[in-house]
């Protein structure tokens, strides 16, 4: 009588803390090997983490285990093996192998364990996304966006994309990227916004979330050429209550990855305890208080300037949590912030900016509702009027106060994962000089 070979169950490196004791299946492909006589150790890569499988002479077989010889590191593998408790192993578990089958690949893989320069690596994004770090990055990445969308739909926001090419500016005309639309000029989206107002006021509370683009010709650790920002709007919602929902949004975040990727913080180098400290209540201060401290720090600025990279780095290293800084001279702000009932030359905006030098997370303010007051704004700033007909029909009809901010995911990614450089938290970042891969 033939007996049916037994199909084991086949697992993810991640679930195997639960399937001690068994003979599982595993898919993945070879990151690293020793070997010493009878033994050899794989560790194995398949996405959802990393694990350590043992190969030993006698329970391979002769011929087996010389085959091992022939793997490179990238070797695709399908494994079979008994799951065993080990607690020096970082998922706490290795594999005693009984089967090792391999898919053939070249050698000399580009990426060695050993230390390579950042332009070579970036070079070579298409393979560095395998290393332990950025897989753990992407992970955390993956997880800051679900919860954030998770958040924005239990306080009942909607999700309303806007169009990526648009005939206008948002945020200002010097960062347009140009394309032809079929003759006519267009340009890529700098911000959703304009459009998930409108989104806003046929839905009530919105958030549209996309990728954006900015020609910046800044080259400093804090920009990306095309970066995704998730952009909450609201109707009759007010300045206050807008940066309520930013702090309970980034708070909601932290909280989830902290509990969520804890082995990923730890493979990104991450001082979870810094982190830990910024999920207090945040920081707030006005731009007038701003001004003042960086006065004190020897960064003397004019009131009504912006902030430059060092100031914000500045104001950003000052506080353990988050801080919000409020109340910007309108002047230096876009077009559409309403001014302050109180001191019509500051706007009822906010910046939000991460501890640890990491700066502005996210930019929000509530909008102007009426109607008279945007068309002078938008003269003022030496735009256009025909560009924004639709943008002042919705101060036409149905006109209410409204608020929204846009969040930065790659400069929050790298604010969790403790990132030097935006660069790291989007898999393949555009940058003045990088196009490809
Ligand atoms: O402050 P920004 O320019 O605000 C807006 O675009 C608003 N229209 C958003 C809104 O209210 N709906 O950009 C918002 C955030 C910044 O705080 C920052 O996190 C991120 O987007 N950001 C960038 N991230 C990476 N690279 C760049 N070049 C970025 N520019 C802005
Ligand atoms: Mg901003």
């Amino acid at each position: 009588m033939e007996v049916e070979p037994v199909e084991r169950p086949r697992v993810r490196i991640e679930e195997l803390p639960a399937h001690v004791g068994e003979e599982v299946r595993l898919e993945g492909w070879l990151h690293n090997r020793r070997s010493s006589g009878r033994i050899a150790f794989l560790i194995v890569r398949d996405g959802s983490g990393f694990v350590q499988a043992v190969a030993a002479r006698d329970a391979l077989g002769e011929e087996a285990y010389r085959r091992l010889d022939h793997l490179v590191q990238e070797s695709p593998l399908r494994l079979q093996g008994r799951v065993r408790e080990d607690g020096r192993a970082p998922g706490g578990v290795e594999v005693e192998l009984s089967r090792v089958e391999s898919l053939p690949s070249e050698p000399d893989y580009p990426i060695t364990p050993k230390e390579h320069g950042v332009d070579f690596l970036l070079d070579h994004r298409h393979l560095w996304l395998r290393t332990p770090r950025q897989r753990a990055i992407l992970r955390i990445r993956a997880e800051v966006m679900a919860a954030s969308e998770d958040f924005l739909r239990g306080e009942g926001f909607v999700r309303v994309d806007s169009p990526v090419l648009t005939a206008n500016a948002s945020e200002g005309t010097t960062t347009l990227f140009a394309v032809d639309y079929f003759g006519e000029p267009a340009y890529l989206s700098q911000s959703g916004q304009l459009y998930a107002e409108a989104s806003a006021m046929a839905l009530g509370r919105v958030y549209c979330f996309g990728p954006t683009f900015r020609a910046e010709r800044s080259k400093t650790r804090r920009h990306l050429i095309e970066f995704w920002m998730l952009e909450p709007e609201a109707a009759f919602v007010e300045h206050e209550e807008n940066m309520r929902i930013q702090e309970r949004l980034v708070r909601y975040v932290l909280r989830r990855v902290l509990d969520r990727c804890g082995r990923e913080l730890a493979d990104a180098g991450r001082d979870v305890a810094k982190l830990e400290r910024a999920e207090a209540p945040f920081e707030r201060i006005t731009y007038d208080e701003a001004l003042a401290l960086l006065r004190r720090q020897g960064l003397e600025l004019e009131w009504g300037e912006d902030f430059g990279a060092p100031h914000e780095t500045a104001l950003a290293s000052a506080f353990e949590r988050p801080v919000f800084v409020e109340r910007y001279p309108a002047r230096v702000k876009a077009f559409y912030m309403q001014p302050a009932a109180d001191d019509p030359r500051v706007a009822l905006c906010d910046d939000l900016l991460a501890p640890e030098g990491y700066g502005e997370v996210i930019g929000g303010s509530q909008r102007i509702h009426e109607l008279e007051l945007l068309r002078r704004r938008i003269r003022e700033q030496g735009l256009d009027e025909a560009d924004f007909a639709w943008y002042l029909d919705l101060r036409r009809w149905g006109s209410v106060p409204h608020s929204g901010f846009g969040m930065g995911i790659e400069r929050v990614v790298a604010w969790i994962c403790g990132l030097e450089h935006v660069r790291e938290a989007v898999p393949y970042p555009r940058l003045l000089n990088r196009l490809r891969p």
